[in-house]
This record gives C-alpha cells, sequence and structure tokens, in this order.
C-alpha cells in the first residue's frame, strides 16, 4: 500500500507539484504558526509581568500607612483589596525584619504554597533582590515582590531599581517593608492552550482548503500535461519503470528523431518527387513525340498501304474505316464503294452465322490472330479464295483491326493441280513397284496353286483308278483349302496396295502396315536371301496418317535395300518401331554398302538414282519423303555402326486414336 502509494507520487508529475506545493504550504503554515503562538505567548507573560508589578506597587502604597503604624487592620484591608484582582491568589506583607504583618491566600492554595521568599526580598538591599519571578514552565505561580518605601512616588520598574541613594541610605527613599503578589499560572497556561488549539484548528482549516485550492490549482496547470499524458498512452502504452515527464521526455525525443526522419524521408521524397516530375515531362515529351511519329506513321502507313498488292482495310466496330486501292480492286470495286460498309458481309468469319456481327474480342486474344482462308464472291460474280490476316491496331488514337487480304485463288489452283500431280506420280510409283514386286508375288502365288494343282492331279487319278480314300482326301483338301486363302491374302494386298485412293487419312497401326507391306514383300527377301528382323516395342500407339501411303514408304525401303545388297554376301534388313516422346520411331537399316557422304544430300531429290537397272527412275526416296512430310513427319538418313544405309522416320504420335477424318496428299495446314 505504501509502497503504491509512493509510486503513484513517483510516477506522476502533478501528484509530485502536489505533494510540494502542499509541503511547502504546510511549512510555511506551520512556522507562521509557531512564530505567532510563540508571540503571543510573550505578549501574555508581558502582560502579566505588567500587571503584577502594578498590583505589587499599589499593595505596596497601600501597605505602607498601615506598616507605619502598625495596623493590623489597615493591611489586612490593603491585601484583601489585591486578592479581588484577576488571577490573584495570595498577597503578603512582610516588616523590615521579615516578619508576616499579613498574609492571605484565595481559592484553594495554602498559605505555606505562596509567598515562600520573603527572606530574599528583605534581606537583600539591592534592586535586584526586590523581584523575583518565578518560571511558567515548572510552577503553577509567579511572585512579585515590592519594596514598601517611605517616600511616596509614582512607581515604576525602574524606580523600584534605580531611585535609591548612591550610598544605600535610607535619606531620600528608604524601605519599611516588603509585599509580594502571587498569580496563578493555571489561567494563563490555559489561555495558552486555547491559543495553541484555535491555532491548529486554523491551521488545519487551512491546510484543508490549501489542499483543495493546490489540487485545483495543479490540475487546472497540469491539464493540458495529462491530456497530452493520456494521448501518449493510448497510442502506446505506458513502460512499466516510466513516470509520466520521463514518458513525456521520451515521447518528446521520440517525435523530435519522427520528426528529423520525416524530414529526412519527405526530402527524399521530394527529390524523387521532383526526379518524377522531370520523368514526367520528358515523358509527356516523348508522348508527343510518339502522337507526332504516330500520325507520320499513319501517313506513311497509308502510303506503304496505298503502293501494296495486298489488300489492306482498317475495321472499326465492324465497320471499314479505312482500304487501299488494292483492297477494292480484289473485291472488284471502287474504294468508297467499301467504305462505312459493315466488314462482316465482305468478309464472312469462317463459321460465323449471316448477319452476326464481326468477333472484334476474338482478334485481341489468343489465337485470334490467325490467318485463315475463305472464299468469297466479288462484285462482277467471281467466287475468289482469299487468305485473310487480322491483327490489333491503333488507328487515329482508336483501337481497331489492320486487314490484310491477298488473292490466292491461283495459287490454290496451282497448289491442286501439284496435288493431283503428286498423286499421279504416287500411283506410277506405287504401280512401279508392283511391277517390281510381280516376279514376287508372282512366285509367291505360283507356291500354293502348284500345291493345289498337285492335290487336284493326285484325286482325279485315284477316281480314275477308283482308289479314292477319304480321309486322305479331306487332309489335302483342307491344304489346299487354306492355301487358296494364302493367295486370297496376297490378292487382297495387292488389289489394296493398288487403289488410287490415297487420301483418307485414319488412325493407322504402324507395325500392321510394315506386315502387310511384307506380305508383299516377304517373298522376294526369301528369294534374295535376306534375313529380316523386326524389333517392334509394345503397346505402339496409333499414327494419323494413310496406311496405303505408309505401306509404300516401306516397301521402296525394302526394295532400295534388296537392291543395294544384290552382291552383298552378308544379307540382312533390321526394322525398329519404338515411341520416341510424342514420336514414333522407325528405324529401317540394311547390311548393304550403305551411302557415300557426298552422295547422301541428293538421295531424296526427284529423279536421282545410281542404278543402271530399267525401271528406275530416281523418285523412290523422294516419294518416300514427300508421304513423310504429309504425315507432319521427317525423314533422315544415318550411319550406323555395323549397318549399310539407314533411314530413321519419326511420325507424331496420334493424340486422338478413335478419330478419323479424311484429308488429300499433302494434307496439313494450308501454307497458300
Ligand atoms: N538402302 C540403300 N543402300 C544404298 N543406296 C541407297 C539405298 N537406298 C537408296 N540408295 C541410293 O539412293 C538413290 C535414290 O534412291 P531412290 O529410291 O530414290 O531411287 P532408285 O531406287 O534409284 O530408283 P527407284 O526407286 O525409282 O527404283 C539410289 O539410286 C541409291 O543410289
Ligand atoms: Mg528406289
Amino acid at each position: 500500500m505504501k509502497q503504491y502509494f509512493f509510486r503513484r507520487i513517483r510516477m506522476s508529475f502533478s501528484n509530485k507539484l502536489f505533494v510540494f506545493l502542499m509541503g511547502v504550504f504546510v511549512l510555511l503554515t506551520s512556522f507562521f504558526s509557531v512564530f505567532s503562538l510563540h508571540s503571543q505567548q510573550e505578549n501574555f507573560k508581558k502582560n502579566l509581568l505588567r500587571e503584577g508589578f502594578m498590583i505589587a506597587g499599589i499593595l505596596a502604597d497601600n501597605a505602607r500607612l498601615g506598616i507605619f503604624s502598625m495596623n493590623n487592620r489597615q493591611l489586612e484591608a490593603a491585601v484583601s483589596n489585591v486578592l479581588g484582582a484577576y488571577n490573584v491568589i495570595g498577597a503578603c506583607i512582610y516588616d523590615m525584619e521579615g516578619q508576616i504583618l499579613q498574609r492571605k491566600t484565595a481559592g484553594p492554595w495554602e498559605m505555606t504554597d505562596i509567598c515562600r521568599k520573603p527572606e530574599r526580598a528583605v534581606n537583600d538591599p539591592s534592586a535586584e533582590g526586590l523581584l523575583n519571578v518565578s518560571s511558567f514552565e515548572d510552577d503553577e505561580i509567579v511572585e512579585f515582590w515590592s519594596p514598601v518605601l517611605t517616600k511616596t512616588s509614582k512607581l515604576s520598574e525602574d524606580e523600584l531599581y534605580f531611585e535609591q541613594d548612591n550610598r544605600g541610605r535610607p535619606g531620600r527613599t528608604q524601605r519599611i517593608g516588603s509585599v509580594g503578589v502571587v498569580f496563578a499560572t493555571t489561567e494563563l497556561q490555559k489561555n495558552i492552550r486555547d491559543m495553541l488549539i484555535t491555532n491548529l484548528l486554523v491551521l488545519f482549516f487551512l491546510v484543508f482548503i490549501s489542499c483543495l485550492a493546490t489540487y485545483f490549482l495543479v490540475q487546472g496547470v497540469t491539464e493540458p500535461l495529462n491530456r497530452l499524458l493520456k494521448d501518449i498512452k493510448s497510442r502506446g502504452g505506458m513502460p512499466e519503470d516510466r513516470d509520466d515527464l520521463g514518458l513525456i521526455s521520451d515521447t518528446y525525443s521520440g517525435l523530435i528523431r519522427n520528426l528529423s526522419e520525416s524530414f529526412a524521408t519527405i526530402s527524399t521524397l521530394n527529390s524523387s518527387l521532383e526526379i518524377k516530375i522531370a520523368e514526367l515531362e520528358q515523358e509527356i515529351a516523348k508522348r508527343k513525340q510518339t502522337e507526332a511519329a504516330l500520325h507520320d506513321s499513319e501517313e506513311k502507313f497509308r502510303d506503304i498501304s496505298e503502293g501494296i498488292a495486298e489488300g489492306v482495310a482498317i475495321v472499326r466496330d465492324g465497320i471499314f474505316v479505312w482500304l487501299n486501292k488494292a483492297f477494292s480492286d480484289i473485291f472488284a470495286c471502287l474504294v468508297d464503294d467499301l467504305l462505312g460498309q459493315e466488314a462482316a458481309m465482305l468478309l464472312p468469319w469462317p463459321g460465323q452465322k449471316a448477319g452476326s456481327p464481326w468477333p472484334s474480342e476474338r482478334l485481341t486474344g489468343p489465337g485470334g490472330q490467325e490467318p485463315f482462308l475463305i472464299e468469297v464472291r466479288r462484285k462482277d460474280g467471281l467466287d475468289i479464295l482469299l487468305n485473310v490476316c487480322c491483327r490489333p491496331i491503333i488507328f487515329e488514337k482508336q483501337k481497331a483491326i489492320q486487314v490484310i487480304i491477298r488473292d490466292v485463288t491461283e495459287r490454290h489452283r496451282e497448289k491442286t493441280r501439284r496435288k493431283e500431280l503428286e498423286i499421279k506420280a504416287l500411283a506410277q510409283s506405287k504401280l512401279a513397284s508392283l511391277g517390281k514386286i510381280a516376279s514376287g508375288v508372282a512366285h509367291e502365288i505360283n507356291q500354293p496353286l502348284s500345291y493345289i494343282r498337285v492335290v487336284y492331279e493326285s484325286a482325279l487319278q485315284d477316281i480314275a483308278k477308283q482308289r479314292l480314300d477319304p480321309a486322305e482326301m479331306t487332309v489335302n483338301f483342307r491344304e489346299a483349302l487354306r492355301q487358296v486363302g494364302r493367295i486370297t491374302q496376297i490378292t487382297d494386298h495387292l488389289r489394296h496396295f493398288g487403289r488410287i485412293d490415297t487420301s483418307k487419312f485414319e488412325q493407322v497401326q504402324v507395325p500392321e502396315t510394315l506386315t502387310n507391306s511384307l506380305a508383299l514383300m516377304r517373298e522376294i527377301l526369301r528369294l534374295d536371301n535376306i534375313s529380316l528382323t523386326q524389333e517392334i516395342g509394345e503397346h505402339l500407339p496409333s499414327v494419323f496418317g494413310n496406311s496405303v501411303q505408309l505401306e509404300q514408304v516401306f516397301i521402296n525401303l525394302f526394295q532400295n535395300s534388296v537392291d543395294a545388297m544384290s552382291e552383298s554376301n552378308d544379307k540382312r534388313i533390321r526394322v525398329s518401331v519404338q515411341q520416341a516422346g510424342e514420336m514414333l520411331e522407325i528405324c529401317f537399316s540394311d547390311s548393304g554398302p550403305g551411302i557415300a557422304f557426298e552422295e547422301q544430300k541428293n538421295i531424296f531429290e526427284p529423279f536421282y538414282s545410281t542404278k543402271s537397272m530399267e525401271n528406275r527412275s530416281g523418285l523412290g526416296l523422294a516419294i518416300v519423303n514427300s508421304i513423310i512430310r504429309d504425315h507432319h513427319g521427317r525423314i533422315a538418313y544415318r550411319d550406323l555402326p555395323g549397318w549399310g544405309a539407314s533411314f530413321v522416320i519419326n511420325l507424331p504420335v496420334s493424340r486422338d486414336s478413335g478419330n478419323g477424318s479424311s484429308g488429300a496428299l499433302g494434307q496439313g495446314p494450308d501454307n497458300i
């Protein structure tokens, strides 16, 4: 509790001020109270002395005649008169010899308690012996003694002491006795006590009043300080060991620090702001330059666009706002005829419904700028094919779409013609391949045919000799039937391979295609004593393509290997099919002489051949390359250790194995 109290005083400035002011005030008030008490006490004493001297003088004066005449009644009257005075509790009259002539007391006082010091007063003739004042503190009484002189004079304290003869003779004034007056100090002490109590009450009252006044004064003086403190505390709390002035001082220091930091920050910001303003000004200047440049470039754009063969138009909000002459020429009309017209009417977007506006948003989005082909009808009724390319542009400070069109009708026709030629070449190549494999195929068919023939001949003989054995015949006919099936399979493959329509693209299993091509080539390989190794991976994905075209690829490669190894002793072919990421990798190798480095760059060129045999056109690898490219794949020649010639084919794996579609030879993105 005490600690809490002192802590409250220590921590709070207003409390400290209050305690200090109160301390000062109480000290001052106490000092003045003690001083005033002391001076009042002295006054009381002085008054008592004065009164005592006066009454003792009166008694001495009244006792003079009684002592002369020894008239006891007179002396008694004098003493009685004195006893009636305030605070006088006793009076006595002595003669020169120290004999009591008269003595009386008042109240509870005994004669023996008072007027006990006549000897000194009587025997000591000096002036000092006339009066003896007891101390206030120790005794309850005070005695006043006065000489009774022969001469009546005006008595004063000084005269009592000094108006004597130098020689001590009674000449001028002679002492004939002594009188004593006794005062009780009880009343005096009571007065002093009352005065003390009054003073204390006044002191307490003053302290109370000053306490209130000081409190309100301190509150008034420290109110802004308290408000400040409250604010500081509400912002961050108050540390345990910090008084409020300390806290204000800390806060003030913190504020000064923050202020200086803020000033530093402001000056930094100021300088960066100045830099920013300068940059902004530069930016504005640059922007103005850019605008001017844009204006110039727009002018240039118009000039250049007017000079190029492609049709250029600007479409804003689906309306032609600008176009060059080439654009209007492509549509066989005038520029003014097209300006302000809806772009959707002239250039319908692929898949766009009739009357719907241009999908301007799509152009700014991803994939919106892909060029597309579209067939439109000119004003003169001619149908043309256009390649349309759109891209977003800022034209006359507004967003717009730049449309570039090119008439590709002729090129498309040319391409179609080229395709037709390619298909023809492919057909011819197939025919050539058929020619080359014909002897092998014929041999392949001959074998089962010979067997069937033998079965029929022996059956006929058995019939003629009437030695038919039904069980043996059943076995032979069954085998003959199997051989027929083999022939049918070969002829089916021939028919399939000979088909001219190779436009259908579908999911193709490459190992299956390889087996089909082997059905036609196996006999040739067998006749030439060529051993074949196949390394086919498991769970291979399909490719999107045409199986007949891919069969053609394999037959050409087989044929080339057969040709290359015609004079070799070691005759081997290895075919591997593996998946390599998103591609199917087909590696075709033979143990022939391979291809010299300087010849490798020519082998895919049409009509390049090193063979002197008849029917060798040099188109085999050129057609293979074309087919593989149409399948979005690649073919390359490789030198592999241990092998002669090696061809590596990469075909993209089909992503959608169940989705077939058709396409022409050379199918792919129309890159007109
Ligand atoms: N496996 C191979 N080994 C060695 N040389 C090859 C091989 N394959 C192709 N060549 C070389 O590449 C040339 C071009 O082959 P390509 O198949 O295009 O034409 P060709 O076989 O000569 O004629 P065609 O294929 O019309 O019968 C061949 O003449 C040959 O010199
Ligand atoms: Mg060839």
